[in-house]
């Protein structure tokens, strides 16, 4: 059983995101069907040893030329000197403007293979296989398409929509667990954006998911692609309404940075993070009630992920986090846009924070 989500209402053209199980060895019949003149894989060495060969397999059992190349897993992989490789190995296989780029990984992968397909040939057709839940639940969906330079991440990039995303909830079952539960914590951050009932769920009779259990991983998937779809459906080039994606982002990227995007925290940790101390400034704004930021900040310690500074093995100085959130030196005393909490499921953006205020939280929640 398999279920389809259409993501559409942009200027983009429709495409299905089809989450359930078997869809690896499925992939051959969905990518024919769209009927490119031959399919590439692009993944990662990790991925690529676990899945790759039942993917090209099926590629190839449904009467398509294929192949594959690897990157080495980790972000480090979304580089100019990744991309290039990328890119002159579909032009030594000789693919065409006709040909598909199937991206099968996780965000790494989904976003140089998607940046790659954007640029090839100034544009060719790509079906993303996402393989963590960060992906499945996130980056797969929307076309956002990207690497990082030294002067930050996801700085050099294009809005380039796949034509068909397939999410097998099986391929889940061989992520380590830390990368589950980080892929969770994107999972949480929308029932938190705009679906209170969801996000209860995801604390009770959900709550498995978050260590793999494969039946609460899919209802998981299938209603944050939903709330994902309907958001890029209504802004895709991120003009309003999608920026609420963004909750928990600006704290938890300042905190990434200042961990020099080591392994003290993943993205997802991060994130979790971020939300429970969005909705703690929101309530000591008065923005909403002090009990409905401790309702989010028990559902997400509940699965496993950190809500509290002091949860993270690092002294944080908050003049730096505020330089950090505002993306330059010069933001003491200036202004800061944070996603920010009516309560649970109401979120909206604020390009107007006070920056002293900000860091008057920051002190209080610990830092330095
Ligand atoms: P990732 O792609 O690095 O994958 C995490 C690790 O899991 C890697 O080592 C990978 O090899 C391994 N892995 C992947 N699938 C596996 C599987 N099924 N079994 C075992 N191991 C597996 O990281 P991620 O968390 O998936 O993605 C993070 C990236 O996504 C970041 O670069 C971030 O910027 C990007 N991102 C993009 C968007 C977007 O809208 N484009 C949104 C959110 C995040
Ligand atoms: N991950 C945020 C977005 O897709 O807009």
């Amino acid at each position: 059983m398999t279920t389809t989500i259409l993501v559409s209402g942009g200027a983009f053209a429709p495409y299905d995101v089809v989450v359930g199980r078997g869809l690896l060895k499925a992939a051959g019949a969905e990518v024919a069907a769209l009927k490119p003149t031959r399919a590439f894989i692009v993944s990662d060495e990790t991925v690529a040893a676990i899945h790759g060969e039942t993917v090209r397999a099926s590629l190839a059992a449904a009467g398509l030329a294929t192949g594959m190349v690897t990157v080495p897993a980790g972000e480090a992989s979304k580089s100019f000197e990744q991309l290039e490789a990328v890119l002159d190995r579909l032009l030594v296989e000789g693919l065409d403007r006709k040909s598909m780029v199937v991206a099968l990984g996780g965000g790494v992968v989904g976003d140089l293979a998607g940046l790659a397909a954007a640029l090839f040939m100034r544009g060719i057709d790509f079906v993303q296989v996402p393989t963590t839940l960060l992906a499945q639940v996130d980056s797969s969906v929307g076309g956002k398409t990207a690497i990082d330079t030294p002067r930050g991440k996801n700085l050099i990039g294009a809005f380039h929509q796949p034509r068909r995303v397939l999410a097998d909830i099986e391929a889940l079952a061989t992520l380590p667990v830390r990368q589950v539960r980080s892929g969770w914590a994107e999972v949480l951050k929308h029932g938190l954006i705009c679906d209170a009932a969801f996000f209860d769920w995801l604390g009770g009779e959900g709550a498995a998911g978050a260590s793999g259990d494969p039946d609460a991983l899919e209802r998981a998937v299938i209603r944050s692609v939903e709330i994902k779809a309907q958001i890029v459906g209504e802004d895709e080039k991120e003009a309003g309404r999608r920026a609420l994606l963004n909750l928990g982002h600006t704290f938890g990227h300042a905190l990434e940075a200042e961990l020099a995007f080591g392994d003290t925290l993943t993205h997802g940790e991060a994130v979790a993070l971020g939300c429970a101390m969005a909705f703690r400034y929101s309530a000591q704004q008065s923005l909403c009630s002090a009990a409905e930021a401790e309702r989010a900040e028990a559902g997400i310690r509940a699965a496993g992920l950190p809500t509290r500074l002091s949860d993270v093995d690092h002294n944080f100085a908050a003049d730096a986090l505020i330089a950090r959130m505002a993306g330059d030196k010069k933001a003491e005393g200036g202004r800061l846009t944070l996603i920010l909490a009516r309560a649970i499921g109401d979120v909206f953006t604020d390009k107007n924070v006070d920056a002293g205020a900000v860091r008057a939280f920051l002190i209080g929640e610990g830092a330095a």
